[in-house]
């Protein structure tokens, strides 16, 4: 039987006792560690160094981090909090660039909260703001789920990439949110996870929430993803998204782009789980997309161990973009978006999703 009660689970980022406590998801599937965020510094170190990590989850301990940067300069009237609050957003939301949920969420907070009057109020607004952003999250993933659950109905063998679960939102996540609700349903759901080099995400965060919850997961290597779907074994792709342009076009995980061309040489179809807050309609395509380019360390080496010579020459995208015409559909809070995307992204936001 799955084992799936959010609330008796530690989340990825929580507001406690005036401090953010992250997972530190670098250290799984080894040891849950909890450390304690008290910095800006902190927090974008966080960040930076994949600690929290997946964008719903950046987007929230982001948004907190805003709170964190007011404690720690204590502003002594409006002005200067106001104008630490527009630095803070450049700070934090300069951690990582491609993850559209962590600029939306710290300009959200700064906006909610500069309209307070003394210092008192303009945090304690920042702070409801960030916390509201979470619950919002959380209840997004779960409106996911459930539409991704219809959209794949009958469906039992699912691959996915990276880790887009519990411990990359403030809910049961996107992709794996499809796949949390296929469980708590009741309906017959199987995982193929592939490793997410070269910070293995998939195979050591995904595999480690999905075993957790008593769900059937097969970890397999990036590379074979075209050999998985020739012999029959993934009927469909689900994977999340860093940020989706307004044709569709969707930024996520190095990898990405190369298994939905294989799902379509394979006929298999190919979706996107992702909530509004992944969406940047101010990009026309994917082209606009910010790609992070990560250390060639990355590469050359796991923890102290080489992988390769030092000196070798690399080159380490942490995401790719998969064209809008490789996505079936696109699942989110207000439905599951078809092509053509331009109109029902469009849709999504104007019309709650009615085309
Ligand atoms: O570099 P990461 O681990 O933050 O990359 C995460 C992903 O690419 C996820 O698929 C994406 O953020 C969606 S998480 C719901």
């Amino acid at each position: 039987m799955p084992r799936l009660d959010l609330d008796t689970l530690r989340p990825a980022v929580a507001w406690v006792g005036d401090r953010i406590e992250i997972i530190d998801q670098t250290e799984l599937p080894g040891e849950l560690v909890v450390v304690e965020l008290d910095s800006v510094d902190a927090v974008v170190d966080a960040i930076y160094r994949l600690a929290v990590r997946g964008a719903p989850a950046i987007g929230a301990c982001g948004a907190l981090g805003l709170v964190i940067g007011l404690d720690e300069r204590e502003p002594s009237d409006v002005s200067s909090a106001r104008a630490a609050l527009d630095q803070l957003a450049e700070i934090i939301g300069s951690a990582r660039p491609t993850a559209v949920n962590l600029r939306w969420s710290v300009d959200r907070v700064r906006d909610a909260a500069t309209v307070g009057t003394t210092p008192d109020e303009i945090r304690s607004l920042a702070l409801s703001e960030a916390l509201t952003i979470i619950d919002e999250d959380r209840d997004a993933c779960t409106l996911i789920g459930e539409a991704g659950r219809a959209e794949l109905a009958g469906i039992v063998n699912i691959m996915t990439h990276c880790n887009t679960g519990r411990l990359a939102t403030a809910g049961w996540g996107t992709a794996l949110g499809v796949i949390y609700a296929k469980a708590a349903a009741g309906e017959p759901v199987k995982v193929m996870a592939s490793e997410t080099r070269p910070l293995l995400q998939g195979a050591r965060l995904t595999t480690w929430e999905l075993q957790d919850a008593g769900i059937d997961v097969t970890l397999m290597s990036d590379g074979s993803d075209a050999a998985a779907m020739a012999q029959g074994k993934v009927e469909a792709v689900i994977v999340g998204a860093d940020r989706i342009a307004a044709n569709g076009d969707t930024a996520n995980k190095i990898g990405t782009f190369s298994h939905a061309v294989n799902a379509h040489h394979a006929g298999i179809p190919f979706y996107v789980a992702a909530s509004l807050s992944t969406f940047d309609l101010d990009l026309s395509s994917g082209a606009g997309i910010e790609i992070e380019l990560r250390s060639g360390e990355e590469l050359t080496s796991w923890r102290t161990e080489p992988t390769a010579p030092d000196d070798v020459p690399t080159w380490n995208p942490a995401f790719d973009v998969t064209p809008a015409d490789l996505i079936t559909g696109i699942i989110t809070e207000v439905g599951v978006l078809h092509p053509p995307f331009k109109e029902s992204i469009r849709a999504a936001f104007t019309t709650g999703g009615e085309l």
